[in-house]
């Protein structure tokens, strides 16, 4: 029996890979799939548990409750300065921003059309646009300060370019986009009547001082964009599945129609707990700003110590580190060769550098590890680092 022939073009996903291998492996300590180690917070699994009780059970309005719409439109006028948001015709409210992504997809995309994605990329971009139709057409950030080349970026986009994803904060590489870039891009999409996705679930995570900007709010920007983002980081909530896509009307219209169809709703008393989570106050974000702060320098600064080179992020949770030197010492033949060594030999699980790339050569030399992680385990990581200069 023939079954599809899309699905066959793209394997699971490596990063939910490494963490079944870390898992079968005692003792090892998960810096792969980026999902927290500490508790949620308090109030917000408290409100969770009080919409539960009050029986907020049954399926939510489809695209959102009125309550999550209310203060999703709020506290994007307010942090992302995109003041034409209006929850009953801008915000569709999905399963995570996985589902926010592939539905916004979905409801673009027409056979032929082209999505240009910054690599290194977050893998499910690749099987989302197979999924959705559209052919992907690669743009490199660059390292060690993940740069792109603007020439390139003009001369990729063409009459059948639909979209282009940014994702800022980025993962895999922590790259922060600056107002010049997103200006330029902003400029393409108005030319080439494209649209900007925007993956912004990190926007709260950012270090020394850097700012986030979300590219809806620039001028004229309103009705080419799709701004994605989810409880799932800022929050640490990442299995509570909440997420949304905020769009111009007529864009929203769409993403509603797949969304329903392919979900119907997300969990209605989690979206209750949600829109009390968006009302936080600043000394929520600056408690999370200054944790990541801090575990990202314990994680680089113990990688530093090491014969791999990690390269600093400005944002997100991740760190990608150059491992070309340690695995000529191995003879390891590629980023996957390399996770798994480390999985055995150091104790510690990342995720291979290929996993976040096109042409799988790319990542070869590169791995990724994450620091959304209890000081206490990162402190542990540090130890278990020194095995790469000791062994
Ligand atoms: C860039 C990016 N987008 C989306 C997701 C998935 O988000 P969600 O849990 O909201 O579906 C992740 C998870 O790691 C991610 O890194």
């Amino acid at each position: 029996m023939d079954l599809s022939k899309i699905t066959k073009v793209f394997s699971e996903s490596i990063i939910r890979e490494m963490t079944r291998v870390a898992n079968a492996h005692p003792g090892c300590i998960n810096l792969a799939q980026g999902f927290p180690d500490f508790s949620a917070p308090e109030t917000i699994k408290n409100a969770a548990i009080k919409a539960i009780r009050a029986d907020i059970n049954q399926y939510a309005i489809t695209w959102g409750s009125v309550s999550l719409r209310n203060a999703i439109a709020e506290k994007i006028a307010e942090y992302n300065k995109m003041k034409f948001v209006d929850p009953n015709k801008n915000i569709t409210v999905t399963c995570g921003s996985t589902e926010a992504m592939l539905s916004s997809m979905k409801a673009i995309i027409n056979p032929g059309d082209e999505i240009i994605i910054f690599e290194p990329f977050y893998e499910n971009y690749g099987p989302d646009c197979l999924l959705s139709g559209a052919s992907p057409r690669y743009i490199m950030l660059n390292p060690p300060d993940w740069k792109f080349n603007f020439e390139r970026l003009e001369q990729l986009f063409n009459e059948k370019t639909k979209a282009i994803i940014i994702n800022t904060p980025n993962n895999p590489t922590g790259k922060v986009f600056s107002i010049k870039e997103l200006k330029f891009i902003a400029e393409l999409c108005l030319n080439y009547d494209c649209i900007a996705i925007t993956d912004e679930i990190y926007e709260h995570i950012l270090f020394d001082n850097h700012k986030h900007i979300s590219i809806a709010s620039l001028p004229g920007m309103e009705k080419n964009s799709i701004t994605i983002n989810s409880i799932s980081k800022t929050y640490s909530l990442t299995g509570w599945r909440v997420g949304w896509a905020i769009a111009s009307e007529k864009i929203t219209n769409e993403i509603k129609k797949v969304h329903d169809f392919l979900t119907v709703g997300a969990p209605a008393p989690l979206q209750e707990a949600a829109a009390f989570a968006l009302s936080l106050g600043k000394d929520y974000y600056k408690w999370l700003g200054d944790f990541y702060q801090n575990a990202r320098d314990i994680l680089f600064n113990a990688l530093k110590q090491t014969e791999i080179n990690p390269i600093k992020p400005d944002g997100a949770y991740y760190i990608i580190a150059n491992c070309e030197d340690y695995m000529e010492r191995y003879n390891l033949q590629n980023s996957y060769d390399l996770a798994i060594h480390l999985i055995k030999n150091i104790d510690i699980a990342t995720v291979p550098g290929s996993s976040f790339y096109a042409d799988l050569k790319s990542g070869q030399y590169q791995t990724r590890f994450c620091f959304c992680k209890k000081e206490k385990t990162l402190q542990t990581a540090t130890q278990y680092l020194k095995r790469i200069i000791h062994e």
